[in-house]
């Protein structure tokens, strides 16, 4: 009786801050919780068992030892606000709760965003969130960093007038660190929802005050970002709605994304496929991507692939890949997974040969020198955007307002392409009704044609590619 009472007693005292539980639910590997009642009886109980898998209850003094069992990873456990929850995690998801078809249909609109992905703006980014110091999600720099984030995204939206771009702080239960989320509102079909994430946080094993987590997962956040922003410079507008997330407090258990995936699964959001970016900037293995395929989806993984095999095959763009396992829900895809939802979670290396220098002081940008690989999963992250969300169509093609300058100045239109991989050959003018009133060959990437045979008013100017592609501009005629 005494000791229920004391046990009452210290759940009521138990901070509300994920780190500082001294006893807290939480879910791993059955192997390692075998080990740890082996090593530190008393100090974890195993609540139940499912396969490999474990949910348990346990206090800081296990969590230091299993730290201390697995070297690279971080603290082997997914930490669960109570034992209902843990128990629940163990159970097998067989409800994937979206099973919308996935096709690749945007071509044009790939082609022109590849060309505009910046590696030096992702190496930019990485050095910006290594130079926190630390991000440790119960640091005020961490906060500080996730305000800052949110500043930084509406400020790229703002350059790019857009006005369908809002972006919000997610305030959490079990940390004080907020996640950050940007929604570009679906034009079409704003209910259904394409979600790519990385965490914002960070950790070292050396003591939190010195956490740079350039690769993990400054690089994430920096690949992300530069894939919504070579978005909006190319003009693409989203079918469905697009969410940009930085998770907090993914480092002690993927605090923020599960509470996230939470609120979104009980609102029952529609979610049709999410993307993970945890560490893409080390190259470490012979292909360049590696799709971790435990705690994803095998169809949203097969998608991925097919992504990677229909646009970057090879040339200028190519990309390899393969698979590999984490063993365990290793990052924030797996709270998205739980809930249901198709996630995936592209990776630098195989599992193994990633960079060993996360979670410690020397996670640093100049461990890589280069944003180079990083910048293919920032093309992967736009074709997965494009290609899920899908681009708004005028006269049925993909609508453009980046790449193609197109304007009717009195009687001249004017027209000047800046993307280099379409060879365009005709453009033709349609009215606002559809009918084609005007046609030109086109010799040149730039020129001019006379259109004093139009009167005034809105007209669509198809651009057609040698290969059959075509995309399309409004123009106005004064
Ligand atoms: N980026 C890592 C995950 C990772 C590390 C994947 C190495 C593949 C190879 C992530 O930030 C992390 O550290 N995750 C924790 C688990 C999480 C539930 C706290 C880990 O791997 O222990
Ligand atoms: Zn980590």
């Amino acid at each position: 009786m005494k000791k229920i009472v004391l046990l009452l007693v210290m759940l009521v005292a138990i901070p509300n801050i994920a780190q500082e539980h001294e006893w807290f639910y939480a879910t791993m590997s059955l192997e390692d919780a075998k080990a740890l009642e082996k090593d530190v009886p008393g100090e974890i109980d195993i609540i139940q068992t499912r396969l490999n898998e474990a949910a348990v209850f346990m206090n800081t003094t296990a969590a230091h030892k299993l730290h201390d069992r697995i070297l690279v990873h971080g603290p082997g456990y997914v930490f669960k606000a109570n034992e209902a929850e843990a128990i629940k995690a163990l159970q097998p998801n067989n409800v994937v709760r979206n099973r919308q078809a996935l096709t690749i249909t945007e071509d044009a609109m790939v082609a022109q965003v590849l060309p505009l992905i910046d590696t030096q703006r992702i190496a930019d980014h990485i050095v910006e969130l290594e130079n926190y110091g630390t991000r440790y999600h119960n640091r005020a720099s961490a906060t500080q960093a996730a305000v800052d984030l949110k500043t930084k995204w509406e400020a790229i939206a703002a350059q790019y007038n857009r006005d369908d771009v809002s972006v919000r702080l997610f305030e959490h239960d079990n940390t004080d660190m907020p996640s950050v989320i940007l929604t570009i509102e679906g034009a079409k079909i704003p209910d259904e929802f394409v979600i790519v994430g990385g965490h914002l946080d960070s950790t070292s094993s050396q003591g939190n005050n010195d956490a740079p987590g350039a690769d993990d997962d400054a690089s994430g956040i920096a690949t992300i970002t530069e894939a919504a922003r070579a978005l909006f410079e190319s003009g693409f507008v989203p079918k469905r709605t697009i969410e940009i997330m930085a998770y907090a407090a993914e480092e002690v258990g993927l605090v923020g994304s599960a509470e996230i995936a939470n609120e979104y699964a009980n609102a029952n959001v529609d979610v049709v496929a999410v993307g993970q970016f945890d560490m893409t900037n080390f190259n470490g293995s012979a292909n360049d991507v590696y799709f971790i395929t435990d705690f994803t989806n095998s169809t949203l993984n097969s998608y991925f692939m097919e992504l990677l095999d229909h646009y970057n095959g090879s040339g200028a763009h190519e990309i390899t890949y393969s698979t590999s396992l984490c063993n365990y829900g290793c990052s924030d895809h797996a709270s998205w997974n739980a809930e249901g939802y198709r996630a995936s979670f592209p990776f630098e290396a195989s599992f193994g040969q990633h960079n060993n220098n996360i979670h410690t002081r020397n996670d640093t940008f100049s461990v890589s020198g280069t944003a180079t690989h990083a910048t293919k999963f920032a093309k992967l992250c736009a074709e997965f955007l494009i290609e899920v969300a899908k681009s708004t169509e005028v006269l049925g093609v993909a609508e453009s307002s980046g790449a193609i300058f197109a304007s009717m100045n009195g009687n001249t239109f004017v027209y000047n392409v800046t993307t280099a991989s379409l060879t365009f050959e005709t453009i033709q003018i349609y009215d606002a009704l559809g009918k084609k009133v005007l046609e030109f060959p086109m010799t040149d990437r730039k020129g001019t044609f006379k259109v004093n045979t139009l009167a005034s008013g809105l007209y669509i100017a198809k651009f057609t590619a040698g290969n059959g592609t075509s995309i399309a501009k409004k123009v106005l005629k004064k």
